[in-house]
């Protein structure tokens, strides 16, 4: 297969299709501890196939998702139209390193390591000056996302498999090598899919920004948009702030909060 996966948003979107009900309750705590006015605008940067897109409306949010891959898009806009969503949700092309907004949102999500699409420090300092100028003051921009291993241990990942619509993917997504000194994280990502019958296999690589939590930290900072107010892990566990970060810890929610 030579297209990639940003490219097949069918197959995508099958491969996420998990239940985030459970994380937009996280958010909405967030929300309610974070932010010291109702929280109604919502914006997803990196918005993928808009599986957040087409949830919150229902818990009485308006929210703007953008990405930079045009199948993506036309695919979303699809979606928030025949879902009837079209007064809630809106869909646009954009790209994280410039994308700013007039608008003021409320709050801002990030979700499974889309921020590490950007790789150099220019990169993701122009993202959050440009996401924290398209939030109001006090407002949150919450980032998913897992730091670099202490140790990295060979990956026996099974993956998962998700069906939906005569469409099954199985998904391995693995962590092949992570370098420090270039600050990237090499990652392999590889589908089973069986589309109505029909076997196709989609193997690639995505490289990804290694996040050092000092580095982090000192991005944020050095952004003068934001400050980190908060962490916590998949569980829900509120992680001090003192902690050492790592990857063991997986993948945490950071919480900024709009200067
Ligand atoms: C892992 S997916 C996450 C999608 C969505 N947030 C979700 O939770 O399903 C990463 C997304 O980032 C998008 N992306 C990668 N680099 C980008 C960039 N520089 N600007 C905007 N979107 C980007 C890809 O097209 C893809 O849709």
């Amino acid at each position: 297969m030579n297209k990639k996966l940003y490219n097949l948003p069918k197959y995508y979107d099958v491969a996420f299709s998990w239940d985030i009900t459970f994380e937009i309750k996280l958010f909405q705590k967030f929300f309610k501890r974070y932010v010291p006015f109702d929280v109604k605008n919502i914006l997803e940067p990196a918005c993928g196939t808009g599986r957040f897109l087409v949830s919150f409306p229902e818990y009485g949010y308006h929210i703007t998702g953008y990405d930079n891959s045009p199948e993506m898009i036309e695919y979303t806009q699809k979606r928030v139209a025949d879902e009837g969503l079209r007064n809630r949700a809106a869909v646009i092309t954009g790209d994280m390193r410039s994308t700013k907004f007039k608008t003021q949102f409320d709050a801002a999500i990030n979700s499974i390591n889309s921020l590490g699409y950007l790789l150099s420090d220019d990169d993701i300092l122009s993202h959050l000056r440009n996401t924290g100028e398209s939030l109001r003051s006090e407002g949150i921009y919450i980032v998913h996302l897992a730091c670099a291993c202490d140790k990295l241990e060979p990956c026996e990942d099974e993956g998962w498999i998700i069906e939906k619509n005569r469409i099954r993917v199985k998904t391995i997504w693995a962590i092949e090598k992570e370098d420090r000194q270039k600050k990237i994280s090499y990652q392999v990502c590889k589908m089973e899919i069986n589309d109505h019958g029909k076997n196709i296999v989609l193997e690639e690589q995505h490289i990804l920004r290694l996040w050092i939590f000092e580095d982090l930290k000192s991005l944020i900072r050095k952004s003068g948009k934001f400050e980190l107010a908060a962490i916590y892990d998949e569980s829900h566990k509120q992680i001090p702030l003192n902690t050492h970060i790592c990857g063991e810890l997986g993948n945490l929610y950071y919480v900024l909060k709009a200067l």
